[in-house]
């Protein structure tokens, strides 16, 4: 297990393939934390918003809300991002919005490659380390990453800039950045993975990034939507037996029959994966539910709240 520790640092970051639940991981982390009486915010990047409809609130849009107490959530886009961006350097919205209307930002954001990139990033890693009436103004940041090529992409602008861009304002912004992704004091990597072979893969590959050039500092590895070993061999070759049977009973036992080598799979797969990236390992099954929503998270989040 990730032991007290994952909660306790100051940025999450959560990543995965597309669709493994990295969503539904990063709004149950938020959700166990901000229960323990911590003040959180989930940052989405530039994406159709989840995390809000997924801790059963509305939508809450590019400016921070709080969605229940304690935990505020935000879709961080380029354009606003840009635009606070700007506003900070410049201080007056008054100058700013001479100097830097919609359409010159529309058109830095185009050809300025990984601009996009530097400035959402820049926004999550400023709210980190803001601070309000003498602490920080989050006890917890988390960021519900893009998948992995994207991830990689977001979280290597900051050394990426450092390797090429000459001393002054971009570069002591990049210097910063990056000092704080890879401190392991504050920040933290989490890889979602389904047990299953593409995802597993995929996570293997990321880690090693992650390790490797990004330097970023790891947590833990969560196996999300986890079948259940129901059967064992034993049972098995009973169910096999009972599959002539008329409905229900045959075409039950061959579905069990299918569920149960579904599993065993799962199983090797999990066992890849948790021996590739030797991180503590957080299991989450999967759940039957009809609508993923709200009621399925906060099941999430209870499992994880007594694993973690
Ligand atoms: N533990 C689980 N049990 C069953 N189904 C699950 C589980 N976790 C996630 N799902 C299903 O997977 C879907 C995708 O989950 P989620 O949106 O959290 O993934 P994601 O990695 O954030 O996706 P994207 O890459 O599109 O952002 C959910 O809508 C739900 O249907
Ligand atoms: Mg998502």
């Amino acid at each position: 297990m990730p032991g007290p520790s994952l909660l306790d640092r100051r940025l999450l970051i959560v990543t995965g393939k597309g669709g493994v639940g990295k969503s539904t991981i990063s709004a149950a982390l938020a959700s166990v934390a901000a229960r323990r009486g911590k003040r959180v915010l989930v940052c989405e990047l530039n994406t159709q918003e989840r995390i809000a409809p997924l801790l059963g609130a509305p939508p809450a849009g590019s400016s921070v809300r709080e969605v229940r107490p304690g935990l505020s959530t935000v879709v961080i886009t380029p354009h606003e991002a840009m635009r606070e961006y700007g506003l900070m350097v410049l201080k007056f919205r008054t100058i700013y919005d001479a100097v830097f209307e919609n359409r010159v930002v529309r058109y830095f954001l185009q050809v300025i490659p990984s601009l996009a990139e530097l400035v959402m990033l820049g926004k999550v890693l400023h709210e980190v380390r803001a601070r309000e009436g003498g602490r920080p103004r989050w006890d917890l940041v988390i960021l519900d990453a893009p998948a992995t090529g994207h991830a990689v992409q977001l979280l290597r602008v900051p050394s990426a800039l450092l390797d090429t861009v000459p001393a002054g304002p971009l570069r002591s912004d990049a210097r910063w950045m990056q000092d704080l992704l890879v401190d392991p004091e504050v920040t933290a990597l989490s890889i979602v993975t389904l047990p299953e072979e593409m995802p597993v893969t995929e996570a293997i590959e990321l880690d090693a990034q992650v390790r490797g050039d990004l330097g970023i500092p790891r947590a833990a590895l969560f196996v999300n939507a986890m079948p259940a070993l129901r059967f064992d061999g034993a049972e098995r070759e009973a169910l096999l037996a009972l599959q002539g049977e008329p409905s229900p009973v045959g075409p039950a036992a061959w579905a069990a029959v299918l569920q149960s080598r579904r599993a065993e799979q799962a199983e090797r797969y999990r066992a890849r994966a948790r021996a590739a990236l030797d991180l503590p390992t957080v299991v989450v099954p999967l759940l039957a539910v009809a609508e993923w929503g709200p009621p399925a998270v906060e099941q999430v989040a209870a499992l994880l709240g007594r694993e973690l």
